[in-house]
């Protein structure tokens, strides 16, 4: 039996009756035979290291989204895409995850703790084992790409930045495989960065996770290139937005950030309530994104989501699923 839990828009949570669920902040995962996992992409939207909120049709982008980019992508790097049942679900390979997050940055922006501009902004020079120079702008070009990793959190806590020498000094990467993993997550920069411009969209930065497969292979997993990992800012008002001292327009969940932010939320404590304005806009930027990236036409998928998913996911699950809905 599988279960849901939402709006009648957004799916918020999903339990199937199979052992071993995993679940992340936006993403349910469980292990499936034959070294498979199966991933479920929910409308959740995470921000601080925490759920605040769900956005339409997001689930649904991300997980699409990232099947194209895989696509687009696997002459670089092997990725964990084995088939994509649902617009919500993805069947990967099950890899044993690197400990990282190898973050990959063009421009000096951000506005968590582990972000570049509040610390630069703050007189810090030295980031993640890289020395800047003065004089950078906010939101301005780094004037090279850098590589800032940091420690993957367990459940609650939060990501740490790392330089590379701590990575290989604390044995959390061989040196080999992390210069392997420097090299690939740079490619992909360059090749993200150069469709984002085809589309009229700036990748200022983004996030890769990597794992190794049953025979030690090295691959790309989680999601890749989505308005959820990476920021992408809409070039057409970029340059006269900046020279204005605003902020670049985001096409992703940096406008949630700075909307809490504004709020004074920082990331302890109850969050504050949004104009709901805010959670509509970010659905609407999502989704065109997703079309000006791919050049594909997005069509929702049909509700409700819980027994699409029940449908879908039935050869993957053994028996006959029911169907039940909650909200
Ligand atoms: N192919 C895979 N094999 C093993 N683990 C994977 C694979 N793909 C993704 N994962 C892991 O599954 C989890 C995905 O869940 P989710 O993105 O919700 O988690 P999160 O990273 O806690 O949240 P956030 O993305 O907001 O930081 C991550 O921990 C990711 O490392
Ligand atoms: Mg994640």
């Amino acid at each position: 039996m599988m279960e849901a839990v939402g709006s009648a828009q957004t799916l918020t949570d999903v339990s199937i009756e199979l052992p071993g669920r995993q679940s992340g902040k936006v993403r349910e995962a469980w292990p499936l035979s034959g070294g498979r996992r199966l991933l479920v992409t929910t409308d959740r939207l995470s921000a601080f290291d925490r759920v605040l909120g769900a956005v339409t049709h997001k689930g649904q982008v991300l997980n699409q989204l990232s099947a194209w980019w895989f696509g687009e992508t696997s002459d670089i790097v092997a990725n964990h895409v084995l088939s994509v049942p649902d617009p919500m679900a993805l069947i990967a390979v099950d890899a044993k995850p690197l400990p990282i997050e190898v973050i990959v940055r063009s421009r000096l922006t951000g506005s968590t703790s582990t972000a570049l501009l509040p610390r630069y902004l703050n007189g810090e020079r030295e980031l993640y084992g890289h020395l800047l120079p003065d004089g950078l702008k906010p939101h301005g070009p780094l004037g090279t790409i850098l590589i800032t990793p940091t420690t993957k959190a367990l459940k609650g806590g939060h990501d740490e930045p790392i330089s590379s020498d701590e990575i290989v000094a604390r044995g959390l990467v061989d040196e080999i495989l992390w210069a392997k993993v420097q090299a690939v997550a740079l490619a992909l920069f360059e090749r993200g960065a150069r469709i984002a411009a085809d589309a009229g969209f700036l990748l200022a930065d983004t996030k890769y996770e990597f794992g190794l497969d049953a025979e030690g292979e090295l691959m790309l997993i989680d999601e890749l290139h989505t308005p959820d990992s990476s920021r992408f800012w809409l070039v057409e008002t970029l340059q006269r937005r900046l020279d204005e001292g605003l902020t670049p327009e985001g096409f992703d969940k940096e406008p949630v950030r700075l909307a809490f932010s504004a709020a004074g939320y920082t990331g302890d404590g109850t969050p504050p309530t949004l104009d709901p304005g805010v959670w509509q806009e970010t659905s609407d930027r999502y989704v065109r994104l997703y079309e000006a990236l791919t050049g594909l036409h997005f069509s929702p998928a049909s509700l409700p989501a819980i027994e699409r998913l029940t449908t879908n996911l039935a050869p993957y699950l053994g028996g006959e699923p029911t169907a039940t809905t909650a909200v």
